[in-house]
């Protein structure tokens, strides 16, 4: 046993690892549960106690050897392994992440978003999924009106006393909102609307809208155009004119168009404004007595008033685009265009 003992030691100390795995080999040859080492601890068992004396101190000493022998080969390929990864240079310049953009829609409505809040607008939301009465008869819409037809607006479900439908415009945010409390209200209300239209440039089946509402006491229409014409001077600057045609919407009375100077052509003429240096932003008027009684508000106390603008229309004016596809295409060479610090 002692020359065994000897002749194992003599290759312990000669051992000399390629790589890790010979490492784990040898490990398992001497030390492993089924190694040598275990083995001689065996035989050891067997031995007089006179050989036992010499024999159980070499024995230990060439366990403690071999394990030894082993952690410091183990720790050499670690330390190996990490030297290795230094070979990175940190210094170089790291790999930038691609940013994405915010959708130009995206971009006014937050515009449009900022400058009524801080004239004391809260923003409020709703569904897309509308019945007749938020969409329409509360708003004072007549029974024979078009926009109740199916060839305007995607009805979802028609049974004859309240049709479910996508809403096909903002004011039925309006309804909600009033319905739900008293006055004040001062909101505005942004959303996806839809209506039954082939696509093309000038028009989509579905789109964005803003819609404002405005009921206090006292609340003029002179209030409603100082309004917007604050709105436009901080959308388009300073110096952009401002006029209003009369209308008519089923849920204002009196009601009004509102035109801006032409922003490409500062009102000279191109084809962007037809020629005529004015281009048309939004409806507006003050809300018509009925709906403030549909949805329970006193019209002899509150006056209010409403307005509704397309998000794609101002959008268009902003940016020069002429395609109301680009807006719903995802392509993004056209959407890169629109790079913004994103925070
Ligand atoms: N709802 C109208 C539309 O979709 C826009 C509108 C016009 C909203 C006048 C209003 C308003 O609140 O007062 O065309």
């Amino acid at each position: 046993m002692q020359t065994q003992i000897d002749q194992y030691t003599a290759e312990v100390n000669a051992f000399h690892p390629a790589n890790a795995d010979e490492l784990e080999a040898f490990r398992i040859k001497y030390l492993g549960t089924k190694g040598l080492i275990k083995d001689l601890f065996e035989q050891f068992k067997s031995t007089t106690p006179e050989e036992k004396r010499t024999l159980g101190k070499v024995l230990n000493q060439f366990k403690q050897l071999t394990e030894a022998r082993y952690n410091e080969l183990k720790e050499r390929f670690e330390s190996e392994v990490s030297n290795s990864k230094s070979d990175i240079d940190l210094t170089l310049p790291g790999e930038g992440f691609t940013v994405g953009s915010r959708h130009p829609l995206q971009l006014v409505r937050n515009e449009i978003i900022d400058i009524f809040k801080r004239l004391g607008f809260v923003v409020a939301e709703d569904r897309e999924i509308e019945d007749d009465r938020h969409n329409f008869s509360a708003l004072n819409f007549p029974p024979e009106h078009p926009a109740r037809d199916m060839q305007d607006t995607f009805f979802i479900e028609k049974n004859g006393h309240n049709d479910v439908a996508l809403r096909t415009h903002t004011s039925s945010v309006q309804v909600r909102m009033m319905e739900q409390g008293q006055p004040p209200f001062r909101a505005i209300m942004p959303g996806r609307v839809y209506r039954n239209e082939a696509i093309s440039a000038r028009a989509h089946c579905f789109f964005h809208q803003v819609e404002g509402l405005y009921v206090d006491e006292n609340v003029s229409f002179a209030d409603l155009k100082q309004t917007l014409f604050h709105f436009v001077q901080e959308l388009y600057g300073d110096g952009t004119q401002v006029r209003f045609r009369p209308s008519y919407f089923p849920f204002t009375e009196p009601s009004a168009e509102m035109d801006i100077s032409c922003t490409i052509c500062k009102g000279a003429g191109c084809n962007m404004c037809k020629y005529s240096g004015w281009v048309e932003i939004l409806g507006c008027g003050m809300v018509d007595p009925n709906v403030l009684e549909n949805c329970g508000i006193d019209s002899e106390k509150y006056t209010g008033f409403a307005f509704g603008m397309g998000i794609e229309r101002i959008t268009n004016l902003k940016y020069v685009i002429r395609d109301l596809r680009l807006f719903s295409e995802n392509d993004v060479r056209f959407l890169r265009q629109f790079k913004t610090e994103v925070i």
